[in-house]
């Protein structure tokens, strides 16, 4: 399986030096039909780090991660949760937009095994320079690249857990320990059939969130 190991910078000091390797990844066959690669971006120096699935289609056309509707929501939630929106960061499992054609809308198709898995060295890249505190996990995509696939994120959570003691898969996320707190993912509250007690929901956990900070 190739991944995207051989593209990721071995001694990259900083954020902006991965994100400015990133579009040359062709690590899984992704990056053919997605319109650029959609990096991480936030606070360098983020306690908290929240990790999603992959950019949608908004995001592939502007190249930034969550700044389509799942995004706006994500802000909303935040914001009510108490966190400081200006320190944080946000990244993805996968960093280029998976999707099929329909016509001429492209719809999301969740990522693979094998995407997840050759995306991550650019995950561990990010994690490597964060060192985060607390890991916010969107979502079955992300607690599958970050915990391991027996994750059930609806049972587990708004949990505080210890990461990656926690984690089935193996270690290679060379961080300190870390708190972790999965959630579901904004795009799950769109949607819902009640959406404002799903949203309430992610603010519940992003309310622990908050409390898990040191
Ligand atoms: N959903 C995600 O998981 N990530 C994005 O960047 C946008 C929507
Ligand atoms: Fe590389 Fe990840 Fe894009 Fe695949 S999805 S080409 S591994 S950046």
């Amino acid at each position: 399986m190739t991944t995207a190991q051989e593209f990721v910078p071995d001694r990259a000091r900083t954020l902006d030096e991965l994100k400015a390797a990133a579009p040359s990844c062709k690590g899984c066959d992704l990056y053919q039909d997605a319109t650029q690669v959609v990096f991480g971006r936030g606070d360098a120096h983020a306690r908290v780090v929240f990790v999603g699935e992959q950019p949608g289609d908004i995001e592939d056309q502007k190249g930034l991660p969550f700044v389509g509707p799942a995004g706006h929501l994500l802000r909303r939630a935040v914001d009510k949760a108490g966190l400081d929106p200006a320190h944080i960061y946000i990244t993805n499992a996968v960093k280029h937009f998976r999707f099929e054609l329909r016509g001429r809308r492209r719809i999301h198709k969740t990522p693979d095994r094998v995407h997840i898995e050759a995306c991550r060295p650019w995950l561990v890249s990010e994690f490597a320079l964060l060192r985060p505190e607390v890991v916010v996990v969107l979502g079955a995509t992300a607690a599958r690249a970050l915990i391991g696939p027996s994750f059930r994120v609806t049972q587990q959570r708004g949990q505080v857990l210890d990461w990656p003691a926690a984690a089935q898969r193996p270690a290679d996320f060379p961080v300190e320990p870390a708190k972790l707190v999965a959630t579901i993912h904004p795009s799950a509250v769109l949607r819902a059939d009640n959406q404002d007690i799903a949203f309430d929901g992610l603010v519940a956990d992003l309310r622990v969130v908050a409390g898990a900070l040191r």
